[in-house]
């Protein structure tokens, strides 16, 4: 197996759990470069489903070992609480967890600050995940963030949270002294994570170099999606980390001649949860039965997905960005009973044609898809494992997108479980 990156082309939710899991199998390390909490990978194996936020999904396999990269955010007490879950469930972690000591925490106070800042904005609000992302990434940039290593440091870890305490004071008055002082308990608190980290902690940009010299493989696990890129999606409604390819050796501290493929996982329509622009989104029937039949609604927050049509404007956009080499193509049979299925292939805007995506949020938000339509193949793709067996409307829609892309497809699925796959 190549080493490969497994990444998110749209607005996050494409399904990326699923592929990550199937392609673990023919991987040793499941590296995960970006986001934190806010990620939700869904995983069905053997009718139990798995929800992962910020262990990879390669845990599932027990002799695979996970890494968590430097670009990640890390809320411990999420963390430990997931590989409690895990444990409950016979999934055992010791051993094949590691942890960079450069990644940054996620802080109590960074969820409660951002609980706040997104009800000062009102209607202009990101509708984030809640779980403190933006936050803790700010405060890394503004090199004030706090590292998984500072918690060996108890001296210094507690310099830095009354620092910061007090540098966001101005924005927590609307608290009250209690619970202003709950905050600071439970931020100091994090020390008892102290000793269980310890063990953990890995040079993982080292490990992955020596690992993959020596022959082993490497599965690039990302999180959201491209259009959620903090520099390349749809600013400011997007996540507040590169989920895009250089997050890879960022957010690992690896050189990019180490990844071999790109595969870009691509649900075979449009979601998005919170807010921001969705050109293809369709707002009443069309939506409803996609949310329905997808069961689209959010794996971290549970709010209904926006759903819409495939957008190629988009697409080539991300694929652009990665250099996606290969297409998993996800949720085809969502698709199974529409009997027209509409493809976006441009925008109107102002009397004007686009065909390449804008950083502008105003055209993005009034601009008009202008669509090509394509017939429904009305027949169940539910499950199916062989090409050949794809009702012949089904492949056309399959060949047109690998057309639009001048991407190959490699995966195709069917179906939530590991074995509802079609491998090209
Ligand atoms: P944040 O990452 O929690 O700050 O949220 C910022 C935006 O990204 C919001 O629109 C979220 O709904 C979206 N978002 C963050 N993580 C995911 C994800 O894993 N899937 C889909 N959307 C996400």
């Amino acid at each position: 197996m190549p080493n490969r990156v497994v990444v998110g082309t749209q607005w996050g939710d494409e399904g990326k759990g699923k592929i990550v899991d199937l392609l673990t199998g023919e991987a040793d390390i499941v590296a995960r470069y970006s986001g934190g909490a806010n990620a939700g990978h869904t995983v069905v194996i053997d009718d139990q489903k798995f929800v992962l936020h910020l262990v990879p999904t390669g845990i599932l396999h027990k002799d695979k070992i996970c890494v968590i990269g430097n670009g990640v955010v890390i809320d411990l007490e999420h963390l430990f609480f997931e590989l409690k879950q895990l444990e409950k469930r016979k999934i055992k972690f010791e051993g094949r967890f590691l942890i960079s000591p450069n990644a940054h925490l996620v802080m109590p106070y960074h969820l409660a600050i951002e609980k706040l800042e997104e009800e000062a904005r009102g209607k202009g609000r990101i509708g984030s995940t809640g779980r403190g992302i933006g936050p803790a990434y700010r405060d890394k940039i503004a090199r004030q963030g706090i590292r998984v290593i500072d918690l060996l440091d108890p001296q210094l870890f507690k310099q830095r949270v009354e620092w910061n305490l007090k540098n966001y004071d101005n924005l927590l008055r609307r608290l009250s002294r209690t619970e202003k002082n709950a905050l600071k308990k439970k931020s100091m608190d994090l020390l008892k994570f102290r000793r269980k980290v310890e063990p953990l902690l890995t040079d993982v940009g080292f490990y992955l170099d020596r690992s993959i010299r020596k022959g082993k493989k490497v599965l690039f696990e990302g999180a959201q999606g491209a259009l959620l890129d903090i520099d390349f999606g749809t600013y400011p409604y997007c996540t507040s980390s590169n989920t895009t390819i250089g997050g890879v050796c960022t957010g690992l501290g690896i050189s990019p001649f180490l990844i071999d493929e790109i595969i870009g996982v691509t649900k075979a329509y449009t979601t998005r949860v919170g807010n921001g622009p969705f050109p293809t989104e369709e707002k009443a029937g069309v939506c409803e039965t996609l949310r329905e039949r997808g069961c689209e609604f959010g794996a971290t927050t549970g709010r209904p997905r926006r759903c819409g049509w495939l957008d190629f404007v988009m697409l080539r956009y991300t694929f652009r960005i990665n250099g996606i080499s290969k297409i998993a193509l996800t949720k085809l049979d969502v698709l199974d009973d529409f009997d027209k299925i509409r493809v976006g292939v441009g925008y109107k805007y102002k009397g004007k044609l686009i065909t390449e995506f804008t950083p502008d949020l105003h055209t993005l938000e009034n601009c008009i898809p202008i669509y090509e339509e394509l017939s429904g193949w009305q027949k169940s793709t539910k499950g199916v494992t062989d090409f050949k067996h794809l009702p012949d409307k089904a492949k056309r829609y399959l060949d047109h997108i690998a057309k639009k892309l001048k991407t190959p497809i490699s995966i195709v699925s069917t179906g939530n479980k590991r074995d509802q796959t079609i491998r090209l």
